[in-house]
């Protein structure tokens, strides 16, 4: 059984009542989604909408629990809590994080409406497997109502360094709520890293390695384990995809659409400050001021796509980039050649493919991100082996995509080098990047990620199996 914040799919009622869902945004989702088709399990998480009361159903092969959250609750546990305290706190601090005593009381409530649900609907001796940051209290929650149940955690963001951690008013509670877990996952090992430390410091546990010892009256009564897991993408589908006829024929028109450009540069996030898009074109902005790129032969296609938008942080940034877009786009477009195309859009996994084919280069430039599943998704389309990936290397992708050039955002200087190293490179040297990473993206894809965490977790012995 899988637990996460949102259900796979976004659920809205139409006029008649009937319930009509499309596909729900993020890396969780993508990951996620490919895993829970291929097993017998249920998926437990909110539908997408307030005060959305349904029963469990069936869509894209998977059983759907929803969780309802009202109006309120979105306020103060999604919008508040989980992304106005937690992903600034998490995300390093790019944005002051706040802290609100009644968000925190929603937080657990909130968590303790899907740790029910999950117990309500686990079989005897079910593996749970709980996610991400909105859920951290879950896994003890979990515990404390089913204790015959396996309990994993993936956390799909950053987990910060002590320091960052500390200033939470909360620590200590959401330490021992992820302690509830038999196993902890994490992107990168130095995320796995920062938690024991934590724990080390916010508990009087003791820890070995990164397996932490829970004691009961002085009598050891389980461990639980840390570690890393790098999430990716379903590889071979997304490669498969890319090769079809149609997405390579839709390939072709963007670039016709787009003027034929000679350079084809390419961002495409979630519209999230962690993203770097600000700093991604103010660089490309300073390139075609320096006169290093010229809108004769090179177009930057900006896809930004909806993301927590009452969030006061999210406006501010929708604003700050639009406001940067229409000046660049007013100082240096011309009829017919516009300096930065700027979409504010989802668009469906053929059209994202079929851009990804099309640019020359992908500008992945977080500040700070767990994973980063768009700079894969670049990879595994490019089965033509070309096209050049620019990654940050405050991504979880960069430990991995080696054959990346990497960047460090927040220099801008070194930013423009190497965009514009990107747009000179040899195509021999190209190709020897991209045959790298697409190795490397289509060995470790989703499914061996999900197998590596589950043969860890069910390896752990419950409550009434022999030897324990
Ligand atoms: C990231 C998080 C996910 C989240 C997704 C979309 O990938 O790790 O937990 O679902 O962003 O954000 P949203 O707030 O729309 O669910």
């Amino acid at each position: 059984m899988v637990v996460a914040n949102r259900l796979p799919v976004d659920v809205t009622l139409g006029e008649d009542g009937e319930p009509t869902w499309t596909r729900s945004p993020g890396g969780l989702v993508t990951a996620l989604e490919p895993v829970m088709q291929n097993a017998d399990g249920a998926w437990v998480g909110w539908g997408g909408s307030p005060d959305l009361e349904l029963d469990p159903f069936d869509a894209d092969g998977m059983r759907l629990v929803p969780v309802p959250l009202s109006e309120r609750e979105l306020e103060d546990y999604y919008e508040g809590f989980s992304n106005d305290t937690l992903w600034p706190l998490y995300h390093d601090v790019i944005e002051p994080p706040q802290f609100h005593r009644q968000w925190w009381e929603s937080y657990r409530k909130v968590n303790w409406r899907f740790a029910t649900a999950a117990a309500e609907q686990a079989a005897h001796g079910a593996t749970v497997w709980v996610h991400d940051y909105q859920l951290q209290l879950v896994p003890a929650m979990l515990r404390q109502l089913r204790a015959d149940v396996r309990i994993g955690y993936f956390h799909h963001i950053p987990f910060p360094a002590l320091e960052i951690f500390a200033q939470l008013p909360w620590r200590k509670q959401v330490v021992e709520g992820l302690l509830g877990a038999d196993l902890i996952g994490f992107q990168r090992a130095g995320d796995a890293s920062n938690f024991v430390r934590v724990v080390r410091r916010f508990t009087d546990l003791t820890t070995r390695g990164q397996v932490v010892t829970i004691t009961k009256h002085g009598k050891v009564e389980r461990h639980v384990r840390a570690a890393a897991f790098p999430i990716s993408i379903d590889s071979k589908k997304f490669d498969a995809l890319a090769r079809t006829p149609e997405v390579q024929q839709r390939a072709k028109e963007i670039r016709t659409e787009l003027g034929d450009p000679k350079v084809l540069l390419l961002g495409c996030d979630r519209l999230d400050y962690t993203k770097g898009i600000r700093h991604r074109i103010k660089a490309y902005g300073e390139l075609l001021e320096d006169e290093r790129l010229s809108v004769a032969d090179t177009t930057l296609v900006q896809i930004a796509s909806p993301s927590r938008e009452n969030v006061g942080a999210y406006q501010q940034l929708r604003d700050d980039v639009e406001l940067l877009v229409g000046r660049i786009n007013g100082d240096y477009g011309e009829l017919g050649h516009a300096a930065i195309h700027y979409m504010h859009h989802s668009y469906p996994m053929e059209e994202m493919a079929a851009l990804y084919l099309a640019a020359d280069v992908m500008l992945v430039t977080a500040l700070r991100d767990g994973m980063n599943l768009v700079a894969k998704e670049y990879v595994a389309a490019r089965s033509d082996d070309r096209g050049c990936l620019v990654l940050s290397e405050f991504t979880g992708a960069a430990d991995e995509l080696t054959g990346a050039i990497l960047v460090n955002p927040h220099d801008i200087a070194g930013l423009k080098d190497a965009i514009t190293y990107a747009v000179h490179l040899d195509p021999r040297e190209a190709r020897k990047r991209m045959r790298r990473l697409r190795k490397r993206v289509l060995e470790n894809d989703v499914a061996l990620w999900s197998e590596s965490f589950l043969a860890v977790l069910t390896a752990v012995p419950v409550r009434g199996e022999s030897g324990t």
